[in-house]
């Protein structure tokens, strides 16, 4: 077997992590003694016992970015040599790669895997460092994770995605993201959305949108808060008269609303009004069913247009100028006037508003409450 200093590198660093959790197998001394020489670095003199024996500081600290390369094995890389599916089924098995390849055939480790080095680059071994490579990740962790995860509607925990109809057409975030604006010092930049998005893409008709979304879902919120506060209220007091009587079942309701309600906050609901809506919902019945359990007298949310689905005709519809609902429908066979019926009663009373564009019927128990069977 060929053994070049890349195929230590393989082994020792490859899966460790990079960047601050950087843990190479047998650590950084594994395989250096510590430099015993003194650098110059501009006028200073350096010295690594000082630092990394009396201090105990350690290594990646000052030398985080000597790994280059992830060296992972792509399955692409195996198609150079076989194509035949039965052999391409083995990939995950990696014991079994390794001792039927390297072992058995000779075959080098870096016709499967990426290239990975080691040492400084050309950018950081200048002494002293005359660029500090910026790279953003190695501090912010999952910047934006929770607005894009909302956008694609893979959040608050839900079975089925419930993605913004824009992202399925394939619009970017910068396609809202439009106006640039000064950062917290003069050179930066950052690119904020404002309604001249919605406007470009959709036409005059949806000014005003973005705002009036904004405020119903913050009015929506805070009375929403309002009862899961009066709520929570209640809790403790059943608690504290019970022992500690276990409303475990009340406390999970409400700690789940409280979740749901930090994300639309926090992920801005306007990426997914729909999700939005749905998950104000969502956190309206877990509040309800808590205050049921506890005894707890709320206020009634069910009929806020967020909540309901009303929503889609207030805030959206009759601006826009669709026309729901359908003047007549066909209801088992027969011709019923929808139109008269949605000024007898509210559009949830007969239906359950899902994702957009899909409006499920309930069932016929409502039509008798007025119509004999
Ligand atoms: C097939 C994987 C693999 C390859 C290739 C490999 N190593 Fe290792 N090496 C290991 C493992 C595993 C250990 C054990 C770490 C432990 O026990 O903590 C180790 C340990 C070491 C140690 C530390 C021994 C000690 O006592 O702490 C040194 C030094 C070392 N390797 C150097 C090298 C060098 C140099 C190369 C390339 C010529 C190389 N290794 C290639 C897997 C590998
Ligand atoms: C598997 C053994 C091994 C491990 C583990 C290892 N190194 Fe190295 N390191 C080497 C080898 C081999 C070289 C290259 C020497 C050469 O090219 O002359 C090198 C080069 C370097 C260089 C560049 C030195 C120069 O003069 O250009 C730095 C800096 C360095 N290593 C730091 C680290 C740090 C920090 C760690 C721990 C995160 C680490 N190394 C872990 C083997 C290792
Ligand atoms: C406080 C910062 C700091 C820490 C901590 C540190 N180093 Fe260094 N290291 C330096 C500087 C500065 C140089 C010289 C840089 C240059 O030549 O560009 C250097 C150079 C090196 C070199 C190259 C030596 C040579 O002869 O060119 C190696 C190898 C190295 N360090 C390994 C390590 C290892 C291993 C550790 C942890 C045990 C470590 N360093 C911890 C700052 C640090
Ligand atoms: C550089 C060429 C090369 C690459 C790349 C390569 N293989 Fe192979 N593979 C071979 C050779 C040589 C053999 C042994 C002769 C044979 O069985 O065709 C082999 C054998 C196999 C076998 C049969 C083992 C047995 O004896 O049952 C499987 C399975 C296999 N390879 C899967 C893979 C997979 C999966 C990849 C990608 C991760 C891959 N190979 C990448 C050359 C390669
Ligand atoms: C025939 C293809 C092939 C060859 C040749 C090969 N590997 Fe791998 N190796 C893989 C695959 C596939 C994986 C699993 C996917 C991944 O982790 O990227 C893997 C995973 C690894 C891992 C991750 C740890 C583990 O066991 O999951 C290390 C380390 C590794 N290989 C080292 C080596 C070294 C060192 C050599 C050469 C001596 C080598 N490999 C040669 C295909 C190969
Ligand atoms: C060394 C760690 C570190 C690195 C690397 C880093 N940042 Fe920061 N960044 C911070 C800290 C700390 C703050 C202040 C956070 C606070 O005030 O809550 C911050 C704040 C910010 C802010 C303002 C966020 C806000 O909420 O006001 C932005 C934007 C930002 N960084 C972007 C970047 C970009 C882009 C890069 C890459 C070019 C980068 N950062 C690299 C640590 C880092
Ligand atoms: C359909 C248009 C649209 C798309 C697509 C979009 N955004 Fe936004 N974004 C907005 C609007 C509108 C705001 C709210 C600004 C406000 O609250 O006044 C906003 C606010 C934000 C904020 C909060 C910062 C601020 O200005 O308060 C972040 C962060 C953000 N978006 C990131 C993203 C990311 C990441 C993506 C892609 C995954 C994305 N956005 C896609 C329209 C959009
Ligand atoms: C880059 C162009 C673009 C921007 C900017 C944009 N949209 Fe869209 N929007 C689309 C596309 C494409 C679709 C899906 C196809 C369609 O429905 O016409 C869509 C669909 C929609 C729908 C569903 C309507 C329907 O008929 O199915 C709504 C509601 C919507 N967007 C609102 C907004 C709002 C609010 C903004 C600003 C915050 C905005 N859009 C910004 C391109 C855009
Ligand atoms: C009294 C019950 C009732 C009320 C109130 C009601 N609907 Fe319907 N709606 C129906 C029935 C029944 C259908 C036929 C669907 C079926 O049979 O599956 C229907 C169908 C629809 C359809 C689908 C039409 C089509 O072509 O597929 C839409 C859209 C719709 N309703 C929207 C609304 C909206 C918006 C409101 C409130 C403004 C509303 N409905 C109020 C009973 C009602
Ligand atoms: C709030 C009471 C109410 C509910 C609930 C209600 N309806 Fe009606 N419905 C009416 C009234 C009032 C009329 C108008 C009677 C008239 O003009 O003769 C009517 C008329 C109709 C008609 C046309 C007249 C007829 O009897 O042929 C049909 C069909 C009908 N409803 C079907 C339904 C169906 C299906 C549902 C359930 C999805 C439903 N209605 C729920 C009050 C209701």
């Amino acid at each position: 077997m060929e053994v070049t200093w890349d195929t230590c590198y393989l082994c020792h660093f490859m899966g460790t992590k990079s960047g601050r959790e950087l843990k190479p197998v047998a650590g950084c001394l594994g395989c250096h003694e510590l430099p015993k020489k003194s650098f110059m670095i501009g006028n200073i003199t350096y010295n690594h016992k000082a630092f990394v024996t009396q201090k105990g500081v350690s290594c990646q600290n000052c030398h985080l970015n000597v790994i280059q390369g992830s060296g992972e094995a792509t399955q692409d890389r195996c198609y150079t040599c076989h194509n035949q599916p039965e052999k391409l089924a083995k990939f995950s098995d990696t014991a079994f790669i390794h001792e039927n390849h390297v072992t058995k055939h000779n075959v080098a480790c870096f016709h499967c895997h990426k290239e990975m080095k080691h040492g400084f680059t050309e950018a950081n071994h200048q002494t002293p460092h005359e660029s500090l490579p910026l790279d953003c990740s190695k501090c912010h962790l999952e910047m934006h994770q929770v607005q894009a995860a909302f956008y694609a509607g893979k959040a608050g925990g839900r079975k089925e995605a419930m993605p913004s109809p824009m992202y399925l057409a394939n619009v970017d975030c910068v396609g809202c993201h439009l106006h640039s604006q000064t950062g917290r010092t003069h050179s930066e930049k950052t690119y904020k959305a404002t309604e001249a998005g919605c406007i470009k893409c959709h036409g005059e008709k949806y000014r005003g949108i973005v705002a009036d979304s904004k405020q119903l879902i913050a009015e929506t919120l805070q009375e929403l808060e309002e009862n899961l506060a009066l709520a929570q209220t209640a809790l403790a007091i059943k608690e504290k008269e019970s022992g500690k009587a276990p409303l475990k079942e009340a406390r999970k309701n409400l700690a789940q609303a409280a979740e749901k309600m930090t994300l639309i906050k926090e992920a801005h609901a306007v990426h997914n009004i729909y999700l939005a809506a749905g998950l104000l919902r969502e956190s309206d019945q877990e509040i309800a069913r808590a205050g049921k359990k506890l005894d707890a007298s709320l206020q009634d949310l069910s009929e806020r247009p967020l909540i309901s689905g009303g929503f889609c005709a207030t805030l959206c519809h009759s601006k826009v100028g669709v026309k729901v609902p359908p003047v007549t429908v066909r209801h088992q066979g027969k011709s019923m006037p929808h139109l008269e019926h949605t000024q007898l009663l509210s559009c949830t009373a007969c239906h359950d508003f899902g994702r957009h564009k899909s409006v499920k019927f309930k069932g016929d128990a409502v039509c008798r409450t007025c119509h004999a069977p």
